[in-house]
């Protein structure tokens, strides 16, 4: 395999120069991480399955006209992005009290919120994630009004599809974690789902006994983390064929 220039490390995945102008090689790693890097951790084949999972959400959004950078898998750590000027922001949309939320407010964990609720973290490093409101965002120059205007309406939208999609396999989507960006097609902007939609960045507890089978069994030391992600694979028809066999996939060539 040629080599590759990397652009970008983050904690779970790695940005590579595509093989086209405007193309990104978007690279998932096992490595997991939480409490703002604090807790570090290796979750085998995790990076195969959220590789499996983004494609496969990606794409079911893409048949209901939702915009995304999604192009292809390429093999099975590796899928082919548009490149688009990333939003500073991660947009979390909760549908049932839980995490930071249930925290903040003292809500049990589990409690059905009366509407979804959307709110916004600013991306910075060293800043741990603070949650913004839209003054701020529009105030700084991160996102404009019209922009957050998209933004909510597509979260709405994904929101409302996933947790249909979850619902048909027996899994509640209780919260998730969207990014956004900027793509300019033909002098004309558009706003598109980016990043990855996986077990890292959404709740997803089983619908009838309520377990966890998402990043909170890593965050919160609750044992079979690997087998939380498979069940979702499982769930959605797309497990691996060779099953949880065969994991690790190939290493990331530099
Ligand atoms: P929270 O309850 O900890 O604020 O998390 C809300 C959702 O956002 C949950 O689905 C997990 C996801 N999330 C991330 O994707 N990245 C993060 O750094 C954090 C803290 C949460």
């Amino acid at each position: 395999m040629a080599r590759r220039r990397q652009l970008y490390e983050g904690k779970a995945k790695v940005l590579f120069e595509g093989p086209e102008p405007g193309t990104l090689v978007q690279y998932f790693k096992d490595d997991a991480t939480s409490g703002n890097g604090t807790k570090k951790g290796v979750i085998t084949g995790k990076g195969v399955l959220n590789n499996r999972i983004s494609e496969y959400l990606m794409t079911r959004l893409g048949e209901i006209g939702v915009p995304t950078h999604f192009i292809r898998r390429l093999n099975m750590r590796e899928q082919l992005i548009r490149e688009v000027e990333m939003i500073p922001l991660e947009v979390v949309v909760r549908n049932v009290a839980a995490g930071s939320l249930s925290q903040r407010l003292g809500l049990q964990e589990g409690t059905r919120l009366p509407r979804s609720i959307i709110e916004y973290y600013y991306k910075s490093e060293g800043l741990n994630r603070p949650m913004v409101s839209e003054e701020h965002i529009t105030c700084f120059g991160w996102a404009a009004t019209q922009d957050l205007d998209d933004m909510v309406a597509l979260t709405l939208r994904i929101n409302d599809f996933l947790s249909g999609l979850f619902l048909g396999t027996g899994i509640a989507l209780i919260d998730l974690k969207l990014e956004f960006g900027r793509l300019y097609e033909n002098d004309e902007l558009r706003i598109v789902l980016a990043d990855e939609i996986s077990p890292d960045n959404c709740r997803l507890w089983d619908a009838r006994t309520g377990e966890k089978m998402d990043k909170d069994r890593f965050r919160r030391d609750l044992g079979k983390v690997e087998e939380g992600y498979q069940e979702v694979a499982r769930r959605l028809g797309i497990l691996p064929e060779a099953g949880v066999r065969d994991m690790k996939g190939p290493e990331v060539m530099q």
